[in-house]
């Protein structure tokens, strides 16, 4: 799978913003028709990424569209308009607020019967949002409710709601979080998601940070996110697209490090040792982990060529 770092949320009917997104550095470009879309522009929103969809030129970010939730008049709809008119175009769709695995298996049999329709099968994956109580107690099954489940992503604004915290700055997302409780709010929620997605092999992705002029929060929020093993990020504005990437690919320091690490434990291994010392530090097979982790991601990303140091 290629890196997805940077995932950028555009307003479904926003025509002109879907010109700037695309022509942006972002990983993935979310077409929004949930929260950014007000009731009256919902049908609009559903044709206008339609449109934007199919004038598409090739070689794009990975593409996504979000519907609305399973419990309005709306998100059957989305799914069912978009996804047999540009289907063919989609790398996944964000289903928000997943409560339960029942709304997986409703998706996946959505986009099977569309597939079967049209005589030649969709391969549309699904990011389950999860940004409810509900969800988060749900999130192992709703993770194995389908093998199009290709991502976990947090929302934190609705989960803020769900669980009753506090609202602590005007956007709820991702502000002040170390004022208002030693280390991070949401350290369990975001843990337990990328737990839940590693376990199962698929993408931890965090929540946007609202707050979009601020980017020392940005990087504040992004490095947690990366720190905890989320592999991206939304944002809300191109602005945030380059702190986010930056923050999510390995520096050259982090992928130095990784070689140092490769190389110690090749030598210790034709020294017939496990463990062996590194500038004072014991390296042992799980450090190598890690270190090929960085690797495989330095690689992904063209950063270096050679299959391992
Ligand atoms: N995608 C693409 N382009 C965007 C964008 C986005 N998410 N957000 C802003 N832009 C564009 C604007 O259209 C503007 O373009 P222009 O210079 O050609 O006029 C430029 O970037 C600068 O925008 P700015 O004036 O700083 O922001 P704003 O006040 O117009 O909008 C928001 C601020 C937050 C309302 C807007 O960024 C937005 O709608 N973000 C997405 C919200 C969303 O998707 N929410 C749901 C997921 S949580
Ligand atoms: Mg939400």
């Amino acid at each position: 799978m290629l890196p997805r770092r940077s995932i950028l949320s555009v307003p479904g009917h926003m025509e002109k913003m879907h010109a700037k997104a695309l022509a942006s550095e972002a990983d993935a470009i979310i077409f929004d028709l949930e929260d950014s879309v007000p009731l009256e522009a919902k049908k609009d929103a559903r044709r206008q990424v339609i449109q934007t969809l199919e004038t598409i030129g090739e070689n794009t970010p990975h593409l996504s569209f979000r519907i609305n939730a399973l419990d309005t008049p709306f998100g059957y709809r989305d799914l069912l308009e978009v996804v047999e008119a540009a289907g063919r175009r989609l790398g996944s769709v964000v289903v928000p607020k997943v409560n339960h695995p029942g709304d997986i298996h409703f998706v996946d049999r959505m986009i099977r019967g569309i597939g079967l329709a049209q005589g030649k099968p969709l391969s549309i994956g699904i990011e389950a949002s999860i940004e409810t109580a509900q969800g988060l107690e749900q999130v192992k099954k709703i993770a194995r409710a389908s093998r199009r489940v290709q991502a976990l992503v947090f929302g934190i604004a609705d989960y803020s709601a769900s669980v009753g915290a506090r609202l602590v700055s005007l956007s709820g997302h991702g502000e002040k979080e170390e004022d208002i409780y030693p280390g991070h709010r949401w350290h369990f929620a975001l843990s337990r998601l990328v737990m839940t997605a590693k376990a199962r092999g698929i993408l931890a992705i965090d929540a946007p940070y609202g707050y979009f002029k601020d980017d020392a929060g940005l990087v504040r929020s992004a490095r947690m996110a990366c720190a905890l093993g989320c592999d991206g990020k939304w944002a809300i504005h191109p602005a945030q697209i380059d702190t986010i990437n930056r923050v999510f690919t390995p520096s050259a320091e982090d992928i130095e490090r990784a070689q140092k690490v490769l190389a110690a434990a090749d030598a210790a291994r034709i020294a017939g040792r496990g463990a062996v010392a590194v500038e004072g530090r014991m390296i042992d097979q799980a450090t190598v982990g890690l270190a090929r982790r960085v690797w495989e991601q330095a690689r992904a990303l063209k950063l270096i060529d050679t299959p391992e140091a």
